[in-house]
C-alpha cells in the first residue's frame, strides 16, 4: 500500500518527503486555508509539486461540470502531470467523464458508500477517495464500509485505485492495508505517531547506553596495558 501526506503544509511535507516513504500528497481547500494566506494557491501547490515528484491531488471549487473542467485545465497548466480532484456529484462524475477521455487523471472525493465508489470507477476516475473518519464520526462502521468497496474492486477487477483518505488514527492506517486499499493519505501528526514506539526508543537507549559502556571498558584495558 502506497502512503501519502494529506497536507498543504511546505514544512511537514518536506519533513516527510525526506523520509524517503511518500508516494504523493492530496490537498483539499480546508488544507490550503490553514497555511499563510499571503502565498497564493498555485504557488504553494508548485512549492509542494518540487518537493514531491509523484503524485499530487489539486482539488477543484467548482460545483458544475464545465467549472470543474475549465479549473482543471488551469491546474493542469501549472503543471502537466497534476491529478485533477473532482467532488463526488453528478456533474462531478460528468466532468471525471470528460477530464478522462482527454487522458487527464482524476481523484474522485466524497465517497463514503460502495455505489458512489462504483459510479466514480465507472465515469473513469484514477482514483477514488473513500473518507474514513467522517463515517466513523456519524457512527458508521468505516471498515466495514472499506471491506465492502474494497471486495466489490477485487471480485470486478476494476482499475481505479482506492485511496483510504480521512484517517485519523494509526488504525485507520492499518485498516486501509488490511481490506486493501490501494493508497492511505494521512495526515502528518497521523503519520509521525505511527512510525513511533516506545520499545523502539527504549531499545535505542539500551544499544547505545552498552556501547558507552563498551567503549568505556576499552579505554580502561588500553590505560592498564
Ligand atoms: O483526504 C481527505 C481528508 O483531508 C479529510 O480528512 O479529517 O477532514 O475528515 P478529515
Amino acid at each position: 500500500m502506497q502512503l501519502y501526506l494529506d497536507s498543504a503544509n511546505i514544512q511537514h511535507i518536506r519533513e516527510a518527503a525526506g523520509w524517503g516513504i511518500l508516494s504523493g500528497v492530496t490537498t483539499n481547500p480546508s488544507l490550503l486555508a490553514k497555511e499563510d494566506p499571503k502565498v497564493d494557491i498555485k504557488n504553494r501547490i508548485l512549492e509542494i509539486h518540487q518537493l514531491v515528484g509523484g503524485h499530487l491531488s489539486v482539488e477543484v471549487i467548482s460545483t458544475d461540470t464545465d467549472g470543474m473542467i475549465r479549473e482543471a485545465h488551469e491546474i493542469r497548466s501549472w503543471f502537466p502531470d497534476a491529478t485533477i480532484k473532482i467532488p463526488m456529484l453528478p456533474a462531478g462524475l460528468a466532468a471525471v467523464k470528460k477530464l478522462s477521455s482527454e487522458n487527464i487523471p482524476t481523484n474522485v472525493t466524497l465517497i463514503f458508500n460502495p455505489i458512489q465508489a462504483i459510479a466514480a470507477n465507472n465515469a473513469g476516475a484514477t482514483y477514488v477517495s473513500v473518507f474514513l473518519g467522517r463515517l466513523d464520526d456519524i457512527g458508521m462502521n468505516s471498515e466495514h464500509i472499506l471491506d465492502e468497496i474494497t471486495s466489490i474492486w477485487y471480485t470486478h477487477g476494476f482499475e481505479s485505485k482506492i485511496i483510504a483518505a480521512s484517517i485519523r488514527n494509526p488504525l485507520h492506517i492499518i485498516q486501509s492495508a488490511k481490506s486493501g486499499a490501494h493508497i492511505a493519505t494521512i495526515p502528518y501528526d497521523v503519520l509521525k505517531k505511527s512510525l513511533k514506539h516506545p520499545l523502539t526508543d527504549i531499545g535505542i537507549d539500551i544499544f547505545l547506553n552498552d556501547y558507552d559502556k563498551l567503549q568505556t571498558e576499552i579505554q580502561k584495558l588500553l590505560i592498564e596495558q
